[in-house]
């Protein structure tokens, strides 16, 4: 076997074969199963997204109306996940609560049978059903209320917008929260993708797949960092205080939150999306002068960091948009958790085709033929 040289962050190591996405990161394009991310931005629907990337290739009407009709059946949760969530603390991270409910899900739907199709089906729809309804059902619940229940006659944004605030949202923001979802369902071996395929590798159950992964997205070079963007806008007030904020940033070597990619040398195609979103948002729903910021906060990180490739990431915009749909901070990242589950799911299905256990090397740097020091003699 030849010997590699040891990359941190594995970066530019394949780690698998995919027909699931694709990225150039130097021209800022994206592909699902071969279609540009912003002909299914406007064009397609999260669900029939999650279909293409699940299944490879775009449902017929009749395939789509079946799908979304299994999606809409399964929305509701078992009143013992319900209860089991009313135990959680209120004060606690809504991507810890999500983790935990992802995993509580194995032990309701413990068959595994991964060689069945029906199974494999049965599981992705399970998950892309519940997560919705769990990020919302935590969203209620901590603060003294009770869940409400799915509404069948809502598509799958626009009922996820509803449990979360107990009102039937505007069309606009329905479409405009889809959108968002199609945007994140997928992007190629991301850390909490790659998390997903180590833990589907060793052939377990989806819900443990899912649960490892969201726990790999909530960290803040990842999915966590759409909340520091709104933390650090807050943090820096004014359009007037972005130069000075940003010579402190780099003076300390510290990120600009969503800026930077380990694959995009330019803007982040989706940032560019969501952006439009945002000003969509504005022009009927009213400004945001966190907006102002960011845009001075673009020109100034392109004028100081554009030679080094750093530009806006999705996560960049996402919380503008977020913001303006009335959901709160703190779920913006479980909300990317529910659009990934599908892009997840693409690549556990993908994985159990060719599966070979991940086990990877490592370089020793520990001693050897170290005694054994008695504890009291230390
Ligand atoms: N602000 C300032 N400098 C940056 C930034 C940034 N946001 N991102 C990268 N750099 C600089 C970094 O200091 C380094 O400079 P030098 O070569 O002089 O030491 C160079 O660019 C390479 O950075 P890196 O951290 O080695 O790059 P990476 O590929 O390991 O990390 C990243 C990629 C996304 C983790 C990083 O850009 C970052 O921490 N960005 C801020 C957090 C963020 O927005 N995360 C969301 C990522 S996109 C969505 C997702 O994956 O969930």
């Amino acid at each position: 076997m030849t010997v590699c040289e040891y990359k941190p962050g594995l970066e530019g190591i394949p780690a698998t074969q995919s027909s699931i996405s694709f990225v150039d990161g130097k021209q800022g394009i994206l592909e699902y199963r071969g279609i540009n991310i912003t002909e299914l931005a406007y064009q397609s629907t999260f669900l029939e997204t999650s279909y293409l990337l699940i299944w490879g290739a775009l449902p017929t009407q009749e395939e789509l109306a079946d799908f979304e009709h299994e999606i809409c059946y399964h929305r509701r949760l078992k009143y013992r996940i319900r209860d089991m969530m009313k135990c959680f603390p209120e004060s606690g991270h809504p991507m810890d609560a999500l983790q935990a409910c992802a995993a509580a899900l194995g032990l309701f739907y413990s068959r595994r049978a991964l060689d069945d199709p029906a199974y494999i089906r049965a599981a992705a729809v399970r998950l892309l059903a519940k997560i919705p309804t769990m990020v919302a059902a935590f969203q209620l619940m901590r603060k003294g209320n009770d869940p409400v229940q799915p509404r069948d006659d809502l598509d799958y944004s626009a009922n996820f917008l509803y449990m979360l605030s107990e009102r039937e949202p505007d069309p606009l923001a329905a479409k405009i929260f889809d959108i968002c979802l199609t945007l994140h369902a997928e992007h190629t071996i991301n850390a909490s993708t790659f998390s997903a395929m180590v833990t589907a590798s060793t052939l377990t159950d989806p819900y443990a797949v899912v649960a490892s992964a969201v726990g790999t997205l909530a960290g803040p070079l990842h999915g966590g960092a759409n909340e520091e963007v709104i933390e650090m806008l807050e943090e820096i007030g004014s359009v007037g205080n972005v130069e000075s904020y940003l010579d402190k940033c780099l003076a300390h070597k510290s990120k600009v939150m969503g800026f930077g990619h380990r694959v995009y040398k330019v803007k982040d195609p989706r940032a560019t999306i969501l952006q439009e979103l945002a000003q969509q948002l504005f022009d009927k729903f009213g400004g945001d002068h966190y907006y102002d910021i960011a845009l001075a906060l673009e020109a100034g990180v392109a004028k100081r960091l554009g030679e080094k490739g750093i530009y806006p990431n999705v996560d960049f915009y996402s919380g503008l948009v977020y913001r303006k749909l009335g959901i709160p901070t703190d779920l913006f990242t479980p909300v990317f958790a529910i659009a990934r589950v599908s892009g997840w799911l693409a690549h556990w299905k993908e994985q159990l085709g060719e599966n070979r256990i991940f086990r990877p090397t490592q370089i020793y740097t520990g001693s050897h033929q170290t005694p054994y020091q008695p504890i009291e003699e230390r």
